[in-house]
């Protein structure tokens, strides 16, 4: 695989795993979870006992989902933002829910966690006045008892209710996990895109190996074949053995340019296409790596004619080296 082609799979997957974890994160953040509230108390004209339970809240994002039952009491202050706040409550009550107004420019932290200094097992924040019965998903790092968001109406009516002395209360219990059906539909779609990318990855890795054995084994095959073409073109070559008083050997004697050494009678020597000859034992294994004249670069295959139609080497005639160590061989 050539670098950029590697670069560029390796930056895609990288790509589709941060998208992935991020889109993750999102889904976490916007995975919301109603509380239904069954709201109970006693007339006080008529002293009968009335419940309602509607699915009227909205889990803070960093509150347990789990379920509380408790007498409702106010923050007094409403907005319950300070540490003195006061929730006048029976000495011995226990597990009770706070009930506190949104604002006053302190944070959800804040009053949640004054309200569990307080005792309270849960923290119910009513919405700003103005907001009617919408809620939002409160963010408040920090606490750890229950907190829920219900609107402002039904706030306000659990304030009327206690302001006039009549004692509430509430179980929340956890409700439905909304809106996942988008967060889980981007986790699954940048799943799915994950996989794609993954599977392509491999899928090039696999394509590319296969590829490159393939290329590797038709080299092989290209390779032996000349070797064996090689093989049949050094048969063909002119052999000669030199003697005594040869004008190779003597005073002036030629060397030989693969061993560079002089030649002398009794040596055995391998006549190219191009004239030009060296030692056979010298030239035989050169000739079946290269298939070239070493000096001239001559094709021996092409010159003998062995046809071998992926070699574009020009063809060699025999011919006069004029300023070399070596002569042309006259003999021919
Ligand atoms: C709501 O609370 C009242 C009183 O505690 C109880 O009688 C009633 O069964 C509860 N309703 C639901 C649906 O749980
Ligand atoms: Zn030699
Ligand atoms: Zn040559």
């Amino acid at each position: 695989m050539g670098p950029l082609a590697s670069r560029d799979v390796f930056s895609w997957l990288l790509v589709a795993s941060v998208l992935q974890v991020s889109s993750v994160r999102l889904a976490q953040a916007s995975y919301l979870c109603t509380a239904y509230l069954n709201i109970s108390y006693t007339h006080p004209e008529t002293n009968r006992t009335t419940w309602y339970q509607e699915e009227m809240g909205l889990y803070g994002q960093d509150s347990p989902k789990a379920s509380v039952v408790g007498n409702v009491y106010l923050a007094d202050p409403i907005y319950g933002c300070e540490e003195d706040t006061v929730y006048s409550r029976p000495n011995d009550s226990r597990g009770w829910i706070a009930l506190i107004q949104r604002g006053s420019g302190c944070t959800f932290s804040d009053k949640i966690n004054v309200a569990a200094m307080n005792g309270a097992a849960a923290a119910i924040i009513f919405n700003d006045f103005g907001a009617e019965n919408r809620v939002i998903q409160m963010s408040h790092p920090g606490t750890s008892i229950v907190a829920v968001m219900i609107g402002n109406y039904r706030g306000m009516e659990l304030v009327q209710l206690r302001v006039k002395g009549v004692p509430v209360s509430i179980a929340i219990e956890v409700g439905k996990q909304h809106g996942p059906w988008m967060s889980h539909y981007s986790v699954f779609f940048v799943s799915i895109s994950f996989f794609i990318v993954t599977a392509a990855t491999v899928g090039y890795f696999i394509f590319y190996s296969a590829r490159r054995l393939t290329g590797l084994r038709q080299q092989n095959r290209k390779q032996k074949k000349l070797k064996a073409e090689a093989k049949k073109a050094i048969g063909q070559l002119q052999v000669r053995t030199l003697r005594q008083g040869d004008q190779e050997t003597g005073p002036d004697a030629d060397t030989c340019a693969v061993c560079i050494e002089l030649y002398k009678a009794g040596d055995v020597l391998s006549v190219l296409t191009c004239n030009h000859f060296f030692h056979r034992s010298c030239i035989e294994p050169w000739l079946l790596e290269h298939r070239t004249c070493p000096m001239c670069k001559c094709d021996i295959l092409k010159a003998l004619g062995v046809e071998v139609s992926f070699h574009t080497r020009t063809v060699c005639r025999p011919r006069h080296i004029q300023k070399t160590s070596i002569r042309r061989y006259k003999a021919l």
